[in-house]
């Protein structure tokens, strides 16, 4: 089993968004029982809340269903969780911060690094005070850089 965690400020608009792409993937590609998925925020600001509806709006329309409650990373997360994958700069800056070890350093990338069409350090951009379309723009971001992430995986399970 792979274990992968998103990772953004709130974890109600951009991981979750992740999170539920990924798990859409994972099932059209009947590999739910080998990559798990989970999400988190760096922020305590949202803990125990719901997906925003926005996101959770957002991506019903295009099939995919977001679940979950606002949680914040933990340096436990770094021991279950074999993929650490930040939303952007600022939230993978502050994922280095908690790092012990080269192990932990591993772990860690941008979502839209697996992504071959983005430039480098590309970012999911931050919707929350943004207008509607900053959620659909989050959606196809997601799922262009979860396809380049789970192809990714999927070598990594073929090996
Ligand atoms: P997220 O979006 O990091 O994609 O979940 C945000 C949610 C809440 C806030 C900022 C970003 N906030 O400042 O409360």
């Amino acid at each position: 089993m792979i274990h992968v965690c998103f990772v953004c400020l709130g974890n109600i608009c951009r991981s979750p968004t992740a999170e539920g792409v990924m798990r859409r993937l994972l099932a059209e590609r009947g590999l739910a029982d080998q990559i798990a998925v989970d999400s988190a925020g760096t922020s305590a600001y949202h803990v125990g809340d719901p997906p925003d509806r926005r996101s959770t709006a957002t991506a019903a329309r295009r099939g995919t269903t977001l679940s979950g409650a606002s949680r914040q990373v933990t340096l436990a997360d770094f021991d279950h969780f074999d993929h650490i994958i930040a939303m952007d700069g600022q939230n993978l800056s502050a994922l280095h911060r908690m790092v012990r070890s080269p192990a932990d350093r591993e772990k860690l990338s941008l979502l839209r690094s697996f992504d071959p069409e983005s430039p480098p350090h590309a970012e999911v951009p931050d919707p929350y005070y943004g207008g509607p379309d900053g959620f659909d723009i989050v959606l196809d971001i997601c799922e262009a850089g979860c396809v380049g992430l789970l192809d990714h995986l999927q070598q990594q399970l073929a090996r």
